[in-house]
């Protein structure tokens, strides 16, 4: 068998590292983010096949701007420097970078000076992302420029005998074109890597990692029946068995049958040591006569606290807290506790670990919902589960508008069935990122049968997104609109209109607080 290809990726601090890793998984090549303080020795010690330079936000000219060990350059392996990266290479091969006038953000047009196999295959000029404020005003000695923008500063950049390269733009964005192709050229003309990381592989390896880390130790997690936690229940089930306990906390807010499905799949069917725990009572007399979403989304996040420090109280040696945090969501942690502002505190069971002294196991804190998806189809969980839409944390607390009770809980639930199983019939399920029914707290008059009917009005949403940060609503079929109305109308006493949400994101957002 070969050596497993293996490309670092050195994080100057850009937003879109973790996207260049990922890019470079979809390829099927492993790829490591590593801090710039490694050395060349480390990249030669750990049979590094390829090393590409992130892009930053600070000018290679600043005082505290970080550098790599400069003997990685005279290593002889492929190096691709993207923005701040192409500066350290320019820097250390002789050129002053220029800070001042051609600051380019957003699109451009890159045009083409000299064939380059970086370019192999593709048309220019082509559409690309920038983002920077430098750029290399001088070409250091060996080095011929590859492209130029529309200001006519250097695009891209190579040694004209050495593997080393750079890109003033950021080919792993979608919005650049063909920014996908230009990164296989580099790693399969240029470095001549192989195609031999997959879902396979991370799954080893993660396996691996929590069997080191862990040891002998037990581990509570955090299971929601969501693709995420369920994937990860099978995954840490495989490393450490029984040492994992999945905890299913019934708060009484989650869809119809719900409990019952996630136990009937993951432990009956899956065989996962699953344990269940009803709160219901606490959670809802905790939310009783409460109608603000932040304070229901606080409340609700409290409640899921104390349950689990019950729990972990019933489980007094679990030294570790297992949750399925993606990578979007360590995103939107940090911008929560940064200057932007608060749109809606999203619930987990952070600040549990530093208060029960748990320490976190978070297995998939790099990657996407799609990855986890595929690793999950690598464990040969059912497809149900796998492509199920996601449902929030604070469940269908944050879909019944105004006070939470029990009958408006069955109401929602029982209208939510109904969309939801047409949607299924239909086939549409799987088209769209996510559908749901909101109850509001409208009144509307109608007429059934020769009766007067004054009863609740709900909203069915069902949006297109690829990662949920932004969304369109999905034009759904109306014949299928009107079967759910009429059956949502008819079925579930206590709804007498139904409307559809017409908004996106932004301005809206997907849940409706
Ligand atoms: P919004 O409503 O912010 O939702 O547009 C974006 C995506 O996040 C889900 N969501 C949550 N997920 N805890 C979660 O785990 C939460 O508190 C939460 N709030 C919203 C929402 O369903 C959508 O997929």
């Amino acid at each position: 068998m070969s050596l497993l290809s293996k490309v670092w990726i050195i994080d100057f601090g850009s937003q879109y590292t973790q996207l260049i890793a990922r890019r470079i998984r979809e390829m099927a090549v492993f790829s490591e983010i590593v801090l710039p303080n490694v050395t060349a020795e480390d990249v030669k010690k750990n049979n590094v096949s390829a090393v590409i330079l992130s892009g930053g936000p600070s000018s290679v000219y600043e005082d505290n701007a970080p550098v790599s060990d400069e003997n990685i350059f005279e290593l002889d392996i492929p190096i691709l420097g993207i923005c701040y990266g192409l500066q350290l290479i320019s820097r250390y091969f002789g050129s002053r970078v220029h800070s001042e006038n051609h600051r380019e953000y957003g699109s451009s047009q890159v045009f083409l000076e000299k064939n380059h196999i970086l370019f192999d295959g593709i048309n220019l000029p082509i559409k690309a992302w920038m983002s920077h404020g430098d750029h290399v005003d001088s070409i250091p000695e060996n080095f011929e420029v590859l492209a130029i923008s529309e200001n006519k500063a250097p695009a891209a950049l190579a040694h004209n005998s050495r593997n080393i390269m750079g890109l003033q733009f950021h080919p792993e964005v979608q919005h650049t074109d063909r920014g996908k192709d230009i990164l296989e050229n580099f790693l399969f003309k240029i470095a001549k890597l192989e195609k031999n990381w997959t879902s396979h592989h991370f799954i080893n390896e993660a396996i691996n990692r929590i069997k080191q880390t862990v040891g002998r130790d037990k581990v509570l997690m955090a299971l929601s029946g969501g693709v995420d936690s369920s994937v990860m229940a099978v995954l840490i089930n495989k490393a450490i068995g029984d040492q994992c306990v999945p905890v299913f906390i019934d708060n009484g807010l989650l869809r119809k049958n719900e409990h019952n499905k996630v136990i009937d799949l993951l432990k009956n069917k899956m065989g996962l040591p699953v344990e269940k725990h009803d709160y219901s009572d606490d959670f809802l007399s905790a939310l009783k006569g409460v109608t603000d979403p932040e304070q229901k989304r606080k409340i609700i996040g409290h409640e899921f606290i104390k349950a689990f420090e019950k729990i972990s109280k019933m489980h007094p040696d679990f030294k570790y807290l297992a949750q399925g945090t993606l990578y979007p969501d360590v995103i939107e942690s940090r911008s929560v506790s940064g200057p932007s502002h608060v749109i809606k505190s999203h619930h987990n069971v952070g600040g549990l670990p530093e208060k029960m002294k748990l320490k976190l196991i978070e297995p998939f804190d790099s990657l996407f919902k799609d990855e986890v998806r595929k690793i999950g189809k690598e464990l040969e969980i059912n497809d149900h589960v796998l492509k199920r839409h996601p449902f929030p944390g604070p469940g269908l607390g944050v879909r019944i508008l105004g006070e939470i009770t029990q009958e408006r809980i069955r109401v929602l639930q029982d209208a939510d069935d109904i969309f939801i199983s047409e949607l299924y019939s239909s086939g549409a399920y799987n088209d769209v990122w996510q559908a749901f029914v909101v109850l509001l707290p409208v009144k509307t008059v109608g007429v059934m049968g020769d009766q007067r009917t004054y009863e609740d009005v709900c909203a069915i949403r069902s949006v297109n997104s690829s990662d949920g940060m932004t969304a369109d609503w999905s034009r759904l079929d109306f014949e299928l609109l009107s079967r759910v109305s009429n059956r949502i109308v008819n079925e579930v006493r206590g709804i007498n209109r139904v409307v559809y949400d017409i908004t996106s994101k932004p301005p809206g957002t997907i849940e409706w607080e």
